[in-house]
């Protein structure tokens, strides 16, 4: 059994929880005016507010001596250092040697990895310079002027939400789309808008055996050479990966080949080569600007005490909702509407890594690991879920993140949109009393009997905690710091639930059966191999198909 809640800290926070629980936060404010200097850190133009969160000095006091006791400082250098702590996979975790902007050496075994990353940077700044020059010349002559990604998973979500969050700083015509889907739909309406001649693929896969990604590329080599012909392939194909025989065996040329690393897990690896779709549209100096502010983040989570330190505290905090308050799912809310990839990504930043049921030593947890991730920009979602975070029965913890300048400062847009962020966590912590809530249903004119009919509706408890990220523009550097944030969140909540952030085998098993099945979809064999609901629509898509049905 997992022994988190044999330590000191774990007990002493049950018990703290259940003196504090029944506060307001409102009231926490009231009795203290510098609630908002105690509780908010600075690093650059970045702000987090964690004011609105229902902790007191005590509880953070708790909360950083269950890091301490949970040795998050010394798991932390294990991995800068490249230990192999990703024990299933026996693999160290080095996105950070990717964003090593020092000088210092990166070891891995004993080999410094940081002369075989500059050179991958070297070959995808010369890449993707040609490209967006229009000195990579497709097969008849013509430059490109459409690039389309695939892969799915760490290979599509993180490059495809930075390279629409920085929609401002793209720097040509060329054109970057993102292929994921198995869906034919996915790659077929993206091709319709495309000419062979003039479009590039990358294909990005770590492995290079992701089904989703093999078909998809299989299908654009098709209609590739459909047009131009084999030899076309040389040049309209380039392949981001570790597995340099499969990209071979795959026909794209090894010259055109960008590799990764085995110690770049796949949710972590946007700042790798598989960047390489970002550098094509914002230039190689913005994907270093986002190089850069990933790197001061890591400098922060390195060296600054776990009381001041952002993603430590994010992380803490995250751990007493889930943990303490039973809180199942988190909201992460961006007020950029360039920022609306971010919550995809996270859902498979933060899932992915710790949605673990056992521990690293592989015994059954007792206690809630990763929550649920959702969320929209704001302001859409206040207009779609936030009726739940407001008078909803489970206490959903939400981040909100902003930026004061906006790359799009005609008229009141931007203004409005921030008084929403803001009137939105003010909202949920001080919610609206009943006394409020009756003098305004009086201010309308309504009678007495209707305003007792009315007010249990109009009532927002309030007290529910929020985090506020507020940063001065969305721009590379201070986009690379907000994601390195949200890495060394979930790495720090793995090691305190001790589980492998790092591995994923809870999306295997669906393949193996997916590989299964597929020979009875495609070959009209009744199975009677699997359960009875499972054969059932296997039965039932077979009659659709043959119009039996
Ligand atoms: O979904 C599982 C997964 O292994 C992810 O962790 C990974 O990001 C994705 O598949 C894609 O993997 P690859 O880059 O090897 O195609």
């Amino acid at each position: 059994m997992a022994s988190l809640k044999n330590l000191t800290a774990w007990k002493a926070l049950e018990d703290h929880y259940r003196a504090i629980a029944n506060l307001h936060m409102r009231d926490l404010f009231a009795e203290d005016s510098g609630r908002f200097d105690g509780f908010s850190l600075s690093l650059e133009d970045m702000l987090l507010d964690f004011s609105k969160n229902r902790i007191t000095p005590e509880t953070l006091n708790l909360l950083c001596s269950l890091a301490r006791q949970a040795e998050v400082e010394g798991w932390r250098d294990k991995m800068f250092s490249g230990e192999r702590i990703n024990t299933t996979e026996n693999r160290a975790v080095l996105h950070t040697a990717l964003r090593n902007r020092s000088d210092g050496p990166v070891m891995v075994d004993g080999v410094d990895v940081m002369p075989e990353v500059n050179a991958a940077l070297d070959q995808m700044c010369r890449f993707s310079d040609k490209v967006r020059d229009g000195n990579w010349i497709g097969a008849d002559g013509r430059p490109i002027t459409d690039v389309v990604n695939i892969g799915i998973g760490g290979s599509d979500l993180g490059p495809a939400m930075v390279t629409e969050a920085l929609t401002p700083f793209h720097q040509s015509g060329v054109g970057v789309h993102f292929v994921s889907n198995i869906d034919g739909a996915h790659m077929a309406q993206t091709l319709a808008g495309l000419t062979p001649a003039t479009s590039l693929f990358i294909v990005a896969s770590k492995t290079f055996t992701t089904q989703e990604t093999l078909i998809n590329a299989t299908t654009a080599r098709k209609w590739l050479t459909d047009a131009l012909g084999e030899n076309a392939v040389a040049r309209h194909f380039v392949a981001v990966s570790a597995n340099a025989d499969a990209v071979t065996g795959f026909g794209i040329d090894p010259d055109n080949m960008f590799l990764i690393w085995d110690w770049v897990g796949g949710r972590y690896s946007l700042w790798s080569t598989i960047g390489l779709p970002i550098a094509i549209a914002v230039g190689m100096d913005n994907f270093e600007a986002l190089l850069e502010g990933a790197h001061a983040m890591d400098r922060h989570f390195q060296t600054a005490p776990l009381e001041e330190n952002m993603p430590v505290i994010l992380a803490l905090l995250g751990i007493w909702y889930a943990d303490f308050f039973d809180a199942q799912s988190y909201a992460v809310l961006p007020y950029d509407q360039n920022l609306k990839g971010l919550p995809a990504y996270l859902q498979q930043a933060d899932m992915e890594s710790s949605g673990k049921h056992v521990t690293r030593d592989g015994e059954p947890v007792d206690y809630a690991t990763g929550p649920v991730v959702f969320g929209e920009p704001g302001t859409n979602g206040q207009h779609a879920f936030y009726q739940l975070l407001h008078q909803g029965t489970p206490l959903v913890p939400a981040d909100f993140i902003g930026f004061a300048e906006s790359h799009y400062p005609d008229g009141d847009h931007h203004a409005i949109l921030l008084s929403n962020f803001f009137a939105q966590t003010e909202a949920l912590m001080q919610g609206r009393t009943a006394a409020d809530a009756r003098a305004l249903l009086k201010k309308a004119g309504l009678g007495r009997k209707e305003i007792d009919k009315r007010l249990p509706h109009v009532v927002f408890g309030g007290n529910r905690p929020t985090n506020s990220i507020l940063l001065r523009r969305l721009d590379p550097r201070s986009l690379g710091m907000l994601v390195a944030l949200y890495e060394h969140k979930i790495f720090v909540q793995g090691v305190i639930w001790e589980i492998n952030s790092f591995d994923q085998w809870g999306v295997e098993l669906g393949k193996q059966l997916a590989a299964a099945i597929l020979p009875a979809l495609k070959n009209g064999k009744e199975t009677g191999d699997h359960d009875s609901s499972t054969d059932g629509l296997i039965a039932h898509y077979k009659r659709l198909m043959a119009g039996t049905s």
